[in-house]
């Protein structure tokens, strides 16, 4: 994924002495394909288990070990504390925990800790019986109440044998965290839904209809709302994605199980956003063993599945902003525009599937935003997450124009 929120930042990233410390190696890579400047600050520790040398090859910034190191260019602790968007300690030992719950400034990390006046995010990575000792749990419980964040560590094996809660957590998922803290809270408390990828249409137990909907931009949807603080509900065809941290997620194979789960979340959401490639027909019967290759033709008959847009939007409360998308392979902006009106929808986004690198499965869209007053906004291609971006900038400003004119009536 790509974190518009990163580009540019200056990301300061304390590497302390847990084995997982050689995982701080690929999280600067991760961020400078975000485009983020890395300074690294290692422990005494930590050099222990990965070289200063690599850490400094690859953020292509001076490391800072040592608080009275007279070779190294003059950037002080003071100075790193300031210049630092944010400081992210991965991994983060039981050790340095209790350094900056205690405010303990022994080293050049522990020490930034406690000059910063930036958001910090600690990643644990320790020994499960480490991290559930009660001392640890009290420096993180400390921690969190000053206004820290404290990545929750994942259950599993860990390098020393044994298994349970304390292994570093997936790449990715640091990435989001650090983008979610940087993020402006815009849709705080606004309750999404958001539906995304295929149905599955079974006409025998292993056969079925589809389409190559990948899920992409409805998981985008979700990903960049539940970055802007919004309380995310998505509901999810048969897709091979990780959903985002922190949303609820309802999976859904057919477009009757989609129709059921929308039905019910429907009514409590602020904004609706049905990304799913919802399958328009299924087969009348569906065929109780797998049918066999003894006929030369078979003709399965097809029965209409409900709409559920359209149904919701009969049903749509005056403060709700409803949204759809129209995939479309002639005439873009006209079936579009019919869409809108005939589905009673707030905004439209029209996906023409057959261009190159737009539509099924790619990572970037090009769509065109269709207003109910008639304006067509022409966006150029970009990656879904931006159009993600764009469709809830949108979004967020209808809701609250919406609520405006509720208040005056
Ligand atoms: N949609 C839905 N339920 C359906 C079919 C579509 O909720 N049974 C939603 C889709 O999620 C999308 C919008 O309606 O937001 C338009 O879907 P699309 O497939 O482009 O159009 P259809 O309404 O199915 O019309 P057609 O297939 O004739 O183009």
């Amino acid at each position: 994924m790509n974190y518009r929120v990163l580009r540019g930042k200056t990301i300061v990233l304390g590497v302390s002495g847990s084995i997982a410390a050689y995982r701080a190696a690929d999280l600067i890579r991760r961020l400078q394909e975000q485009e983020s400047d890395v300074h690294v600050i290692m422990t005494k520790n930590a050099c222990q288990f990965i070289t200063p040398l690599t850490m400094q090859a690859l953020s292509q910034n001076p490391v800072r070990v040592d608080m009275f190191d007279l070779s190294s260019e003059r950037i002080g602790h003071i100075e790193t504390a300031r210049m630092a968007d944010i400081i992210v300690v991965a991994p983060a030992t039981a050790n340095i925990m209790a350094k900056a719950a205690s405010g303990i400034a022994d080293d050049y990390l522990s020490t930034v800790l406690l000059a910063t006046k930036s958001p910090v995010l600690f990643c644990p990575a320790m020994n499960p019986a480490m991290y559930s000792n009660v001392a640890t749990q009290g420096n993180i419980k400390i921690l969190r109440e000053r206004g820290f964040h404290v990545l929750e560590p994942e259950t599993g094996p860990v390098a020393c044998g044994e298994a349970g809660r304390g292994r570093f957590p997936a790449v990715d998922r640091i990435v989001f965290e650090i983008a979610s803290i940087l993020s402006e809270k815009s849709l705080a408390g606004v309750r999404i839904m958001v539906s995304a990828g295929p149905t599955r249409e079974f006409f025998d137990p292993v056969r079925f209809i589809s389409n190559p909907s990948s899920g992409k931009m409805g998981y985008a949807l979700a990903e960049a709302a539940r970055l802007r603080g919004a309380n995310v509900h998505l509901i999810s065809g048969p897709v091979s994605l990780e959903p985002p941290p922190g949303v609820n997620v309802y999976k859904a194979v057919s477009a009757l199980e989609m129709h059921e789960v929308a039905r019910n979340l429907a009514p409590s959401m602020d904004i609706i956003i049905m990304a799913a490639a919802v399958g328009d027909y299924r087969p009348k019967k569906v065929a109780p063993s797998k049918i066999k290759k003894k006929l030369a033709n078979v003709q399965i008959e097809l029965v209409q599945n409900p709409d559920i847009l359209a149904e919701l939007g009969k049903e749509k409360g005056s403060q709700q902003v409803l949204i759809g998308f129209a995939a479309e392979t002639t005439k873009l902006v006209e079936h579009a525009k019919e869409k809108l009106r005939k589905k009673n929808l707030d905004l439209i986004i029209a996906n023409d599937v057959t261009k190159p690198g737009s539509g099924f499965c790619y990572d970037t869209n090009q769509v065109k935003i269709l207003y109910r007053d008639g304006v067509v906004e022409d966006v150029p291609p970009m990656s879904k997450l931006r159009v993600a971006d764009r469709i809830l900038d949108i979004a967020g400003k209808m809701l609250a124009e919406k609520r405006d004119e509720s208040k005056r009536n």
